[in-house]
């Protein structure tokens, strides 16, 4: 019955063991990583618009072809994410309903404007840096398709920061209006990226069981700490600033201390009322309706061949 069931899935999760689609799963479970999921599956197609701004005034052909490659493989990732998500019985096309209806959320991060070009390198450096952080952990998630495609996804961002990074490197070796321009782009994505990682965990309403399924296998701010810690010897590298006068090494605890997010901040993003919030879902609507005739085209298509199939 039930019970042996659940006996049998706490086992398996106890021994680090995997769950797979067709295997007995507790309700809870499937619909947390639906949630999870999907909502990482729309962060990465949303997250290619603030990026998208920047392709056809991208300042070299070199620039420009990394920056293709970079939008590209985010479509990538959006798309064996919502394949993930469909081997939990839920459907893709549901699922952008439900992000068109704001029934589903997606990362705060992608709700601030890239206002120069030395966004697109901060965005490699600090966003893709934290996805980094939070995503490496996510290759040993208890759910198999999820775990797996994690371990393509963080290659894929390690180049993405890595070009960030070659990207900013190149402008601080420039003029003192690029450095100017670095500097700033630094100052406005820093406390967004630390607020990626969610509420404090005494705010987090998912962490403690998502921790108990090993979905999750870090708390919100243990992998803020991590991040802190990676980031501040790449910032001092670099020669910018990070904007934060409280910041400091903290030998006793072996970690940076840092100062707090603003938290009404992030509840403002993730509720609607960033400053791109409108825009980047009035630009997946319109998307979603100028590809209607491509999908209604590709589901003739199929209906033709499969009847032909069967004669
Ligand atoms: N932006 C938008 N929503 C957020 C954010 C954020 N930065 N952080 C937390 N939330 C939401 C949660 O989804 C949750 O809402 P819900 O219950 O309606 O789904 C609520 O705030 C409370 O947060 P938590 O209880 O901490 O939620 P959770 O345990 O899911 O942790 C986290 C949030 C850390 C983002 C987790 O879902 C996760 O690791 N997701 C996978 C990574 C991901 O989605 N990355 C996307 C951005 S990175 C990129 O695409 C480049």
């Amino acid at each position: 019955g039930e019970d042996e069931l659940q006996r049998h899935f706490d086992e398996r999760i106890a021994q680090d063991q995997r769950i797979e689609p067709r295997d007995w799963m507790p309700e809870g479970y499937r619909k947390t990583l639906v949630r999870q999921i999907a909502q990482h599956a729309h962060s990465e197609i949303i997250g290619m618009q603030p990026e998208g701004n920047w392709l056809t005034r991208a300042p070299s052909l070199r620039r420009k072809a990394i920056l293709l490659a970079k939008v590209q493989d985010e479509a990538g990732h959006g798309l064996y994410l919502y394949s993930a998500a469909e081997t939990l019985g839920v459907d893709r096309a549901e699922l952008t309903e439900k992000l068109l209806e704001r029934r589903q959320k997606y990362s705060s991060i992608f709700n601030y404007p890239t206002l120069t070009f030395a966004d697109i390198g901060v965005i490699g450096w600090l966003v893709d840096g934290a996805a980094i952080c939070n995503q490496v952990p996510l290759c040993r998630s208890s759910f198999g398709p999820y775990a797996r495609a994690m371990v393509r996804i963080c290659k894929e961002e390690s180049f993405h920061q890595r070009q960030g990074y070659e990207l900013l490197m190149t402008m601080m070796r420039g003029t003192e209006e690029q450095r100017r321009m670095v500097q700033d782009a630094t100052d406005r994505w820093w406390w967004p990226s630390l607020m990626m990682f969610g509420p404090p965990d005494e705010d987090s309403p998912n962490t403690q069981q998502s921790m108990a399924w090993r979905i999750k296998r870090h708390t919100n701010d243990e992998l803020r700490q991590k991040f802190v810690d990676m980031t501040v010897p790449q910032a001092e590298a670099l020669g910018v600033t990070l904007p934060d006068p409280e910041l400091r090494w903290n030998p006793e605890r072996g970690h940076y201390d840092f100062g707090e997010p603003d938290w009404s901040e992030l509840k403002r993003v993730i509720s609607g009322g960033g400053p791109c919030n409108e825009q980047r879902l009035a630009r997946r609507r319109a998307a979603h309706e100028e590809g209607r005739w491509v999908r209604e085209a590709a589901a003739a298509h199929a209906a033709k061949h499969a009847a032909r199939e069967e004669v």
